[in-house]
């Protein structure tokens, strides 16, 4: 079944959701605290190892009563049961989307065009499972004996991002192997990695589930020509590895079929780190830790497809992100990870939210009529204290932002972890309070700065507070911790396109750019400049002198 068509600004829920903002929005968060005591008991998830308090949030219980009868009148739990069974809710690629078919238990039964799916995901995970024991135990060998001691992922966009963000995210579990990625089709960008390479012990993963992408073929044609100058056509079959949909195009490439990785056009490339794509985590944490990876976010997907809206993390996210995005015109949000170890989790995820979101037609075929994607943005903390935080606390901006921490840290350092965790909570705290013009005052008498100076300063020093945040403390960043954490942020997407009522899906915007600058590329290898509009034909020309 196709999903339900609903226009979101056309619901009930939704003409009530705008009249209770307008009382909503000038509520004071701390007035909400203080007028009841159990707010934090009330609103928070507990699941697994995940504490999920959105408490520090503009919302009353009738704002969250309102925002979840929206979600029953777009029909939210007919829209999960499609996503999960397999229906093609991809419409405008006419495709099913079962990255969630990747992580399910062997067992299920998850049908597309009539067949099952399952005895194929597990027959590519077996092929991964030995392949990444071959080469982290040394049996497979390179050309000349060697055992490899380098991987390079070659792809790019959900062929690059998922499993870079994850190698690095699980650094504390890795192997012997180093893993390097390019995906830029800047050459100083390959160069720069492969200076470091022995073409002996090296092993090339090419990633491309169409095998067609600009990007990843230039790098993988300039990687081969350099391997090539040290070793013989013969040998690329045993250093050259390819995860694709599209086996005849890199039968053409020169990689052994053997070699192949196969995965599913019901995989989308921002939602495929669970597939083959995932081969360079196995190679970097072994199979047992990329498994376990995949059991984290199936269980997500069993808290997201069977627990109550009012209980379901996902769902909570999305609806409180639409709250601020749709009524309060918040126009991006931030995520803040409290270890160096998730650096890549917001680029990854902007590929995840904003090519997924960033739609403006509705599955009516209709433009729509409010505001779809967030923006999404941010960096580790506290290096992002240091950086961005001023704006989030005294910029004119409203700027909803998810706190990401660990209760223990991995290597037991207790009193940096203690430090690097009071200001997780400190900065949450802040954000809601704010600090008031009697507090700034005190602090200036303790400090013995008065009149005309502390008149001047005062209201540089106010916090306004009332900055909304959500909490997640996890465990401990293990490979299900991060599966589940991926995975709850893939559905947050799935429930905000569902109610933007878009096809969350398709990228129909990065194809144009493809198409662009291939058709440019003729131009400029010809150094014919066609018609263009008069800023990039004067460009061009410029380029070309
Ligand atoms: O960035 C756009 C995109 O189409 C992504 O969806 C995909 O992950 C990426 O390009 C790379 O495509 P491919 O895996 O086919 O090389």
């Amino acid at each position: 079944m196709a999903l339900p068509k609903v226009n979101p600004s056309q619901t009930a829920a939704w003409q009530q959701i705008q009249s209770h903002f307008e009382k909503m929005q000038a509520t004071s968060m701390k007035d909400l605290f203080a007028s009841d005591i159990n707010r934090a008991e009330k609103f928070h998830i507990q699941w697994n190892d995940f504490l999920v308090d959105y408490s520090k949030n503009i919302v009353s219980q009738e704002t969250l009563d309102l925002l979840l009868n929206l979600a029953n009148e777009v029909e939210l739990k007919q829209a999960i049961s499609s996503y999960f069974q397999g229906d093609l809710i991809n419409q405008t690629e006419n495709r099913a989307v079962l990255h969630t078919a990747l992580r399910a238990e062997e067992s299920a039964n998850v049908m597309v065009d009539g067949v099952n799916v399952m005895p194929e995901v597990y027959s590519v995970k077996n092929k991964i499972k030995n392949f990444s024991n071959e080469v982290i135990s040394g049996n497979k060998k390179g050309f000349t004996g060697k055992q490899f001691t380098d991987i390079v992922n070659i792809g790019i966009g959900g062929s690059d991002l998922g499993p870079a963000m994850i190698v690095e995210a699980l650094q504390f579990y890795k192997n012997h192997l180093n893993v390097h990625f390019v995906s830029n089709v800047d050459g100083d960008h390959v160069n720069e990695v492969i200076k470091k390479l022995n073409p002996e012990t090296t092993l090339f993963v090419v990633v491309s589930k169409t095998f067609t992408t600009q990007e990843t073929l230039s790098n993988a044609e300039t990687i081969r020509s350099w391997f090539l100058q040290s070793a013989s056509q013969e040998d690329v079959a045993k250093h050259f590895v390819a995860v694709s949909t599209n086996i005849q195009k890199v039968t053409e490439f020169g990689i052994n079929p053997d070699n192949v990785f196969p995965m599913w056009d019901w995989v989308g490339g921002r939602f495929s780190l669970w597939s083959a794509v995932g081969l360079s985590v196995s190679l970097a944490v072994g199979f047992d830790n990329f498994d376990k990876l995949l059991k984290g976010a199936n269980e997500m997907d069993e808290h997201f497809k069977n627990e109550s809206f009012d209980k379901n993390i996902p769902v909570i996210l999305a609806l409180l992100s639409i709250w601020y995005n749709n009524f309060f015109g918040a126009e991006s949000e931030a995520l803040i990870p409290y270890t160096q170890y998730l650096q890549k989790l917001a680029p990854y995820l902007q590929q995840g939210i904003m090519e997924s979101n960033g739609k403006s037609i509705g599955r009516d075929g209709k433009p729509v009529n409010y505001q779809t994607g967030t923006i999404i943005w941010g960096e580790p903390g506290t290096n992002s204290q240091h950086a961005f935080f001023q704006l989030i606390h005294q910029g004119t901006k409203l700027i909803p932002t998810d706190f990401i921490g660990f209760k223990q840290s991995l290597y037991g350092n207790k009193d940096h972890h203690d430090k690097l965790m009071s200001n997780f909570f400190a900065q949450t705290e802040a954000l809601l309070m704010g600090k008031t013009e009697a507090q700034v005052k005190a602090e200036f008498e303790k400090q013995g700065i008065t009149g005309e100076k502390a008149d001047f300063l005062l209201p540089f020093k106010v916090f306004s507070g009332n900055k909304p945040t959500n909490t997640i403390l996890i465990n401990k960043l293990t490979p299900e911790s991060l599966g589940a954490l991926v995975a709850m942020y893939e559905h947050k997407i799935f429930v905000q396109g569902v109610i933007w009522n878009i096809f969350s899906y398709d990228q129909w915007g990065v194809e144009l750019g493809k198409q662009l600058a291939n058709s440019i590329l003729d131009e400029i290898e010809s150094k014919e400049v066609k018609n263009h509009d008069s800023s990039t034909s004067f460009l061009l020309k410029a380029y070309l002198k």
